[in-house]
């Protein structure tokens, strides 16, 4: 885009744009929908002859709500850091009375939009929590600190976790917590006096609830390992009646929905790390309301004439611009800490998914992307920066 400016016409380097930002946007959707499918795996059959999760039903997977959901909000995501990083420019342009005009419109083009992209991140990312919530209970869990369920729970505006906190014991989870009531229920079950289970009530299961514990889904994983086990042996030996024994086994009484527990030892293993995931969320909630208060007052300030009278808002502006980068790598953290220990929920922790391939093959190629990465942001920033200082 910055290249072709001068060499093509204007109409298409508009087109151009335009389907590089299509392009981007259809490149996030193929990716996040693989990731939804390991958060949340469906239209798929496990064949015990190719020991793998094999596609019973495409659509099933490409439009399944939580993978519409978390694209939605991830490309939403983008959207604010890219208004921010546009608002900021046009703000620092302001402040230097460069190109005034032109940087103010620019503002109100990155205001507004900026202004209905939080919006719908924030519609899009309590969609996103609802998913979570019916996929991934103990993510929710997590994120919210939550040890013991509740009816009608609230949810933490602000706090701080008791890090000596463990499962299962009677300590208090936080140290410091000011809670809004009834809204983390609202959220996690779309209702009032549901119940939202806490890491307790997973981990330990609830009865009164019909939560079952992790240690009976460990035996239930256990079975099926053996039944696969069980299968292979009866497959190589042409034994058809053993082979039919072993596929009840392997499919009957839950046993395969439960698959990856059966790797595990322990009903704990099943918590993720709760510090990094609670304050990611809530750095990223936090983030989120910011932005909103900022595209409105920008919104409201760019309708005036005396904008460049508002210094300390356009420097905020310009100080803003990094912090669209963090509130989407911090829920990138709540996605991805969040759902430890499993590469595929409940079915294959991230011990069972890592590579066979040596250390160094491993070392190798991360540096290999560590480097190119690293040129391949310099050389963005320092593209950037000329152009900024040139103008527009
Ligand atoms: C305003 C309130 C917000 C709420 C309630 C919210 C909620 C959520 C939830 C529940 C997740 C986890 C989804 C999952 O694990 O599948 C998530 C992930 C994420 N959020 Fe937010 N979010 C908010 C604001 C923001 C903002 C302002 C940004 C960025 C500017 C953002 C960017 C992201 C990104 C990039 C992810 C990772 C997506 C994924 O892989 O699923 N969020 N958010």
């Amino acid at each position: 885009m910055f290249f072709g400016w001068d060499r093509v016409s204007k109409k298409f380097h508009l087109l151009s744009t335009w389907l590089v930002a299509i392009g981007s946007n259809l490149s996030a959707y193929w990716i996040l929908i693989a990731n939804a499918w390991m958060q949340n795996p469906v239209g798929t059959s496990f064949n015990p002859d190719t020991m793998r999760n094999e596609m019973s039903n495409f659509l099933d997977i490409a439009l399944s709500h939580f993978g519409v959901a978390k694209f939605l909000h991830t490309v939403g995501g983008g959207y604010i850091t890219a208004a921010l990083f546009v608002l900021g420019i046009s703000a620092f342009y302001m402040l230097k009375n460069k190109d005034f005009a032109l940087a103010k419109k620019s503002f109100i083009v990155a205001a507004s939009f900026g202004m209905l992209s939080s919006l719908f991140v924030l519609f899009s990312g309590d969609e996103s929590a609802y998913q979570v919530a019916q996929k991934q209970p103990m993510k929710l869990a997590a994120m919210e600190g939550l040890y013991k369920g509740e009816v009608n729970a609230g949810i933490v505006a602000a706090g701080v976790l008791n890090p000596s906190k463990l499962p299962g014991d009677d300590k208090e989870p936080f140290l410091f917590e000011i809670k809004a009531p009834y809204a983390l229920g609202l959220m996690a079950t779309r209702g009032l006096d549901n119940f939202t289970p806490g890491i307790d009530d997973l981990v330990f299961g609830n009865e009164k609830f019909g939560i079952e514990g992790a240690d009976k889904k460990i035996e239930k994983g256990k079975i099926a390992l053996q039944a696969l086990k069980d299968y292979r042996v009866a497959k190589d030996a042409n034994d058809t009646a053993a082979m039919q024994q072993a596929r009840e086994i392997l499919f009957g009484n839950q046993n395969m929905q439960n698959l990856g527990y059966g790797y595990l030892d322990d009903a704990k293993q099943i918590v993720p790390p709760v510090a990094l995931t609670f304050y990611s969320f809530h750095v990223m909630v936090a983030l989120g309301s910011y932005f909103i208060l900022l595209f409105f007052v920008t919104l409201f300030l760019a309708m005036r004439k005396n904008l460049a009278e508002y210094k300390k808002i356009l420097w905020l502006c310009v100080f803003s611009i990094p912090l669209g980068y963090v509130a989407c790598e911090a829920g990138w953290i709540v996605a991805e800490v969040g759902r430890q220990p499993w590469a595929i929920q409940d079915l294959m922790p991230v011990g069972v998914a890592a590579t066979s391939l040596a250390g160094t093959n491993i070392m190798i190629s991360f540096a290999l992307f560590a480097v190119l990465f690293t040129v391949l942001f310099i050389a963005e920033i320092k593209i950037m920066l000329k152009q900024i200082k040139i103008g527009f």
